[in-house]
């Protein structure tokens, strides 16, 4: 059964979808922990009230990176919980070779534009930068690189005259929460077969 680990640094509304959908029956697998690199995370509190382990993981002296001894102490973390799969829900660092080894393939990420288009930071910004007409957003396998790696489901939304960055990321967001579940329901399937 999918056991999954969510790592988050903001408000968790990706989390909270998964979490829903897991406790209405919609997606089949349990929440292990929730691990959050930001001490005061709503993404922790949402945690608490619904009852998962809330655990916060200082990063330091790391800055943009899930490195060295906090890297370790995330895996031991995982598997004290029997955690079996990742899920990064806008955590805002990079994961680097030793959680890629250890969750080899299991590892999967968020992101808020139709991959590969717009990765990095501000990718709502960069599609109305662009004047795109559509965006969207892409669950994918996570791989060395910057949102790059297998995807596994994209969800579009269409880039409306006169969005504003805010505008566009709530309706990119309402997509988010249907698309995250349904990729994790993809991944539990193929684990059943
Ligand atoms: C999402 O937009 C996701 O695509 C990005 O970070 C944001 C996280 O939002 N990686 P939330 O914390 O799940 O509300």
């Amino acid at each position: 059964m999918l056991n999954i680990a969510v790592f988050g640094s903001g408000s968790g509304s990706n989390y909270q979808a998964i979490a829903e959908a897991i406790a209405d029956g919609r997606l089949k697998a349990r929440i292990a922990c929730v691990i959050s690199d930001v001490k005061d995370a709503f993404i922790l509190e949402r945690a608490r009230k619904m009852g998962h382990p809330a655990v916060y993981l200082d990063c330091a002296p790391f800055k943009t990176k899930l490195d060295g001894e906090s890297e370790k102490r995330a895996i031991r973390i995982i598997e004290e919980h029997g955690g079996n799969l990742i899920a990064l829900a806008g955590f805002m660092r990079i994961v680097k070779a030793g959680i890629l080894t250890a969750f080899a393939g299991r590892i999967v990420n968020i992101h808020p534009s139709l991959l590969p288009a717009f990765p990095g930071l501000e990718a709502a910004r960069q599609a109305i930068d662009a004047g795109v007409r559509e965006t969207g957003c892409t669950v994918h396998f996570v791989d060395g690189g910057i949102d790059t790696g297998p995807i596994i489901c994209q969800r579009r939304v269409p880039v409306l005259p006169g969005d504003t960055v805010e505008t566009l990321m709530n309706r990119i967001h309402e997509q988010e929460h249907i698309a995250y579940p349904e990729a994790l329901r993809k991944i539990a399937e193929n684990l059943d077969k």
